[in-house]
This record gives C-alpha cells, sequence and structure tokens, in this order.
C-alpha cells in the first residue's frame, strides 16, 4: 500500500498577521510513502535533501513516534511545485506531509488537530502549517494547544505571487526581527489585523488597502531583498492592488487583487518591468481544502 499526500503551499503573516495568519493557496507539493523492509530511499528532490535530515523524514518518524507505526524501512517520492526557501511554505509541506504520511499508516490521516499541534511543534508557529491542514486563510493562537480557525472569505480574490530569483532562509530573516517593540508598532499591528480579518469577512475592499499595513517585521525585512521598496512601491501605486506584503519570511511579495480584476497580472508585470529582471510571476487562488490523503 503506498499513502499520497499533496499539501498546499503557503503564504504567511498576510502583513499584520506575523506568525497568527496565513493562506493556502493553488499550487501543491505531492509526497508518495511506502513502507519497505529496510532503509530510506528519498527521490525526486536534490540529492543533498535525500539523507536521514530529509525534513518529510523527520516528519514522518514524528508521526510514527505519536501513533505508533513501527516500521523498518521507507520510500519517499516527492514531486515539487512549489519553490525552495522563497516564503511560500515548502518546509511546511514537508512537515505536513510527514505526518499526514505516518499517521495514515494507522488510519488516522483525517486527525487533523493532532496533526496540527505536531507539525506547530517542529516548526515553531502555526502561521504555514494551520492553512497547510485545514486550506483557506487561517489564524491560530499557540499555547498549550494550538487553536485555528478558517476566516471565512466573503469576496473572491486571486494572490499574485512575485518570486525572486534568489532565496532567504527563515534563519536570517528571523535574526533581523528585534525582541522588543515599542507599543504604539503593537497597537498598529493588533488594529491592522483587526480590520484585515473584519474587512475579509464583511468583503469591505476599503479596509484591506489599509489592513495589510505591518509594523512588526517588514519595515526590518525589506532590506534582505534586492528591490523589496521599488517593488512594493508599484504596488501600493496600483488602484487595483487591495494589498501587498512579504510572503511568510521571503523573499516572496504577494499582491492581493479581485478575482474579477482579469488583467491584473498583465498590467502588473508590464507596469514592472523594469524591476523584475529574473523575477517569476505567479497568479494563484486560495486552496479552500488543505491536505489531500490517498491510498493506491
Ligand atoms: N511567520 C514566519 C516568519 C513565517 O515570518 O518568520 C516563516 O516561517
Amino acid at each position: 500500500m503506498k499513502v499520497k499526500v499533496r499539501v498546499p503551499a503557503t503564504s504567511a503573516n498576510l502583513g499584520p498577521g506575523f506568525d497568527v495568519a496565513g493562506v493556502a493557496v493553488s499550487l501543491y507539493n505531492t509526497f508518495t510513502f511506502e513502507l519497505i523492509d529496510e532503509g530510506l530511499e528519498i527521490t525526486g528532490c536534490p540529492e543533498q535533501f535525500a539523507g536521514e535530515d530529509n525534513l518529510t523524514y523527520e516528519a514522518f518518524c514524528e508521526g510514527a513516534k505519536e501513533v505508533g507505526l513501527e516500521f523498518t524501512g521507507l520510500r519517499i517520492e516527492c514531486k515539487d511545485e512549489v519553490p525552495y526557501t522563497r516564503g511560500l511554505g515548502s518546509s511546511s509541506t514537508c512537515i505536513v506531509a510527514g505526518l499526514v504520511g505516518a499517521f495514515a499508516f494507522k488510519g488516522r490521516y483525517n486527525d487533523r488537530q493532532d496533526i496540527l499541534n505536531l507539525a506547530t511543534r517542529i516548526e515553531g508557529h502555526p502561521d504555514n502549517v494551520a492553512p497547510a491542514i485545514f486550506g483557506g486563510l487561517t489564524v491560530s493562537v499557540n499555547a498549550d494547544t494550538v487553536t485555528t480557525l478558517n476566516i471565512p472569505v466573503k469576496n473572491d480574490y486571486r494572490f499574485v505571487a512575485f518570486i525572486p530569483p534568489f532565496t532567504l532562509s527563515t534563519q536570517l530573516s528571523r535574526s533581523v526581527l528585534p525582541d522588543v517593540v515599542s507599543r504604539k508598532d503593537a497597537i498598529g499591528n493588533i488594529s491592522h489585523l483587526s480590520l484585515l480579518v473584519a474587512s475579509l469577512i464583511n468583503g469591505h475592499d476599503e479596509g484591506l488597502r489599509i489592513g495589510f499595513h505591518d509594523h512588526l517585521h517588514q519595515p526590518y525585512r525589506g532590506s534582505l531583498i534586492k528591490g523589496y521598496d521599488e517593488i512594493m512601491h508599484h504596488l501600493e501605486q496600483d488602484e487595483q492592488v487591495l494589498g501587498c506584503y512579504l510572503s511568510g519570511a521571503g523573499p516572496t511579495l504577494m499582491a492581493v487583487i479581485r478575482a474579477d480584476d482579469l488583467m491584473g497580472v498583465v498590467r502588473l508585470k508590464e507596469a514592472m518591468h523594469d524591476c523584475l529582471d529574473g523575477w517569476e510571476v505567479m497568479k494563484l487562488e486560495m486552496d479552500r481544502q488543505g491536505y489531500v490523503c490517498d491510498f493506491e
């Protein structure tokens, strides 16, 4: 028997929701797991990731421990669409898939809350793993256990990802953040995230134009990303862009447009032609399912 797990990419933070908010998008990594007599075989990923320190394998082992799955060997086949180290949750897809794979061999593939708690423990924060598990746009509180709820988004939006030709590690991107922030900045983020959530629920697009602003991480991270100021400036000037933000820890930048803004991507690409050398521009939809598990 093989277990096949498809996990969506995610875009975390959405501006002010640092380590709290995230959205699943229509770009997927797929992993197939098979128990074998002995050894570890990993195919479909770069060779340097094909050893025992493979994140999917490590998560599978954690999941196996949790559900009491004993195994002597494992084969993992990976099919990747999500670019690595670009702020689109590729490591979360590995963690979620590994856990779901192990849970599935014990028939527990749909135990999403248990998978969320474990995935958050491995990742350190829930904002990427939660939407990868539940789909949609989520907010999470990470206390003794993780509490995640979906935001019922009223309007239909598209997410336009501006993916640079270079990577940025989450570790480096977190290292530039201050440990202490001012009350003004804290209030700024609480108010903007609250407005963002209320605007998504009410379909209040004017509120979105304000709600995506962040004071906690983007001001510190922008200088790590060549082209950040220029691209964000262009996006902020476009009257039909409802919001733009740094996706996860970056370096991908994300713009939100209405689904009926059919020319949005063409318009933005043309307007920003001079500052997008080597950048990939991808139009994504919100994924509403989260991971999908199947048996072969
Ligand atoms: N919330 C995380 C960050 C997402 O911004 O660092 C990336 O893991």
